[in-house]
């Protein structure tokens, strides 16, 4: 199966491939420079009746220690093009990457999202924000791939911004499926005058704000980011303080001294741990505070089902 793509890998780990170092095997795992193979392997995956999963940077991802009984397709393709304040990106574009063009080209809207991990792909998909910038601010088009698609005239579509209907850690592609093949931004170009008043150092110090905020309130070592959405009008983090569960670990995985809401993986965890300590944490919150929290991480299951 899959033999006609070059870079295909069997029985590949997946902790290879997430922030977290957790997860078993994929039974296939194709890394996709060109986006173009992408219908092709989920043709052949659904025409053999095997769950498909897409996978970006792997910073909000997380597989089952059984891995995945399909495929996993890894979007590596990375074009990144700027033409004036218009950029045309592929979804593997690393957000560190399409950050730092932009602001060395003087272009201003992102410089939030500096230190963000994982891809533009995955961001747009889950509306990546920090500092209340999001990546959905800057969309203006995407071309979309929808697997569900019956006619093939259909298969490929552009969409503009309001087709995603962005909203807090949302797009509508959780409800479609749909996969997104490149991305349309627009940034605010920086003039020279602008410069004369000093705009531009303005923008770096944004960036380097959103690093120190990083470095100060939130920890290093393996973690997804924050682990929950926050709740309306509250944030998990504080839920999970007030609690009482920083700190508390199940197997190797553990919650954060520094941030309740940072799940970490200390090298010897499973993700049995952290799902676990997952529902320890849910069931808690629940408990004292009547609030049912939501993942933003997604654990996959081995029939690529997510964990709910
Ligand atoms: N808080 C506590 N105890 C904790 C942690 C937080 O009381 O252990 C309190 C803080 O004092 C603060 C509030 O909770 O009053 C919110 O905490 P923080 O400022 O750290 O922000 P957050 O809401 O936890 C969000 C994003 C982060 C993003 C920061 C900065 C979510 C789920 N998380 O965190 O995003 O970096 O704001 O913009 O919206 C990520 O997506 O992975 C991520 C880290």
């Amino acid at each position: 199966m899959f033999d006609s793509f070059p870079n295909l890998k069997t029985s590949e780990p997946l902790s290879h491939h997430c922030w977290y170092a957790l997860g078993g095997p994929a039974d296939y795992f194709v890394e996709v420079i060109d986006v173009e193979e992408i219908p092709k392997l989920i043709k052949e995956a659904k025409e053999n009746n095997l769950p498909y999963f897409i996978l970006g940077g792997g910073s909000n991802t997380v597989f089952h220690d059984e891995g995945l009984r399909g495929l996993v397709i890894k979007i590596t393709a990375s074009n990144l093009e700027f033409n004036d304040n218009i950029i045309t990106a592929s979804p593997g574009v690393p957000m560190m990457r399409l950050v730092k063009e932009s602001m060395d080209r003087n272009l201003t809207g992102l410089e939030s999202l500096f230190g963000l991990p994982g891809t533009l792909g995955g961001a747009v998909f889950g509306n990546a924000e920090t500092h209340k910038t999001s990546i959905g601010d800057a969309v203006v088009e995407a071309t979309l791939l929808d697997p569900k698609a019956k006619d093939p005239d259909k298969l490929i579509k552009t969409v503009d911004k309001d087709y995603f209907q962005f909203r807090y850690r949302h797009s509508h592609l959780h409800e479609t499926g749909e996969i997104i093949l490149e991305v349309t931004l627009k940034l605010q170009k920086i003039t020279e005058e602008d410069l004369a008043d000093e705009e531009l150092k303005t923008l770096r110090n944004k960036a380097t704000e959103a690093l120190n905020f990083r470095k100060d309130h939130q920890p290093t070592g393996r973690n997804n980011g924050s682990f929950f959405k926050n709740p309306p009008n509250d944030y998990a983090g504080r839920l999970i303080d007030v609690a009482g569960l920083k700190g508390t670990k199940i197997g190797g995985a553990y919650i954060s001294e520094k941030h309740g809401n940072f799940f970490m993986n200390d090298g010897t965890a499973t993700t049995e741990d952290l799902i676990a300590l997952r529902n320890l944490a849910k069931e808690t919150v629940k408990e004292k505070f009547d609030i049912t929290l939501e993942e933003e991480v997604r654990i996959i299951m081995p029939d690529g089902k997510i964990l709910s």
